[in-house]
């Protein structure tokens, strides 16, 4: 592929903004400058630099961010900042978008892709990509409301009890649930049909990935579908 379509595929700009990167001489692979916009290069596990900042080519982009409080997922926020803001310009020129998403208060795991086909995978109510929260609540969590959060609640507005299919007590007012439907304040709202009140929550693995203990809070790290799923 020529370098300024590598250039323009991961997000970095208008052609004539790649080619200008490129002749002024701020890509590098190998450690070595390259000026010529059309030299073709391998895409296959390329690493080229702007201005000393190392990118890897790829086809599709999957982002694992550490969700901070007060931001909104959407692309179009309305009180807090977006997630995206978050992310560096040629991410967000690529047009990677949550996959799902988090509310403004819930911090932790957010994946964010470019991949529409992926994405639409892991948001489909019938793939129960299952999602793991670790929750903070008001009272203390009891045996029975943990029992019934596996057994199945009611939500207002829906016809089919929804379940946890996994919890866990971890502090007396600290356990972790997993859920594989992607409902509005699902968490939230499970946990007040049980009779108790989220103070906090915090996503602590998505399908097969789990946050990692190396990735503060804000930060972000690309992951491989194989990751994922
Ligand atoms: N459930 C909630 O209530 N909020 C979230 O942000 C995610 C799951």
């Amino acid at each position: 592929m020529q370098l300024e379509q590598v250039l323009f595929t991961q997000g970095f700009g208008t052609r004539h903004e790649c080619r200008g990167l490129i002749v002024n001489g701020r890509v590098s692979v190998n450690n070595e400058i390259l000026r010529d916009p059309y030299q073709e290069v391998q895409t296959a596990d390329l690493i080229f630099c702007v201005d000393g900042t190392p990118w890897p080519y790829l086809e599709k982009a999957i982002v694992a961010l550490n969700k901070p409080a007060g931001y909104e997922c959407s692309r179009k926020p309305i009180h807090h900042p977006s997630v995206l803001s978050l992310l560096p310009a040629p991410l967000r020129n690529r047009g990677v978008q949550p996959v799902g998403r988090l509310d403004e208060d819930t911090t932790g795991l957010l994946i964010l892709t470019d991949d529409g086909v992926l994405l639409h995978r892991l948001t489909h109510p019938k793939r129960h990509v299952s999602k793991t929260y670790r929750v903070g609540v008001k009272h203390v969590m009891t045996e029975s409301m943990l029992q019934k959060l596996l057994e199945g609640v009611f939500l207002a507005g829906e016809n089919q009890p929804v379940a946890a299919t996994h919890v866990q007590l971890i502090e007396e007012r600290i356990f972790e649930m997993s859920i594989t439907q992607g409902k509005y304040h699902q968490v939230k709202r499970m946990v007040a049909a049980v009779g108790n009140r989220v103070h906090s929550l915090h996503r602590v693995a998505f399908g097969k990935f789990s946050l990692p203990d190396t990735l503060p809070s804000s930060r972000w790290c690309f992951i491989n579908k194989e990751d994922l799923l």
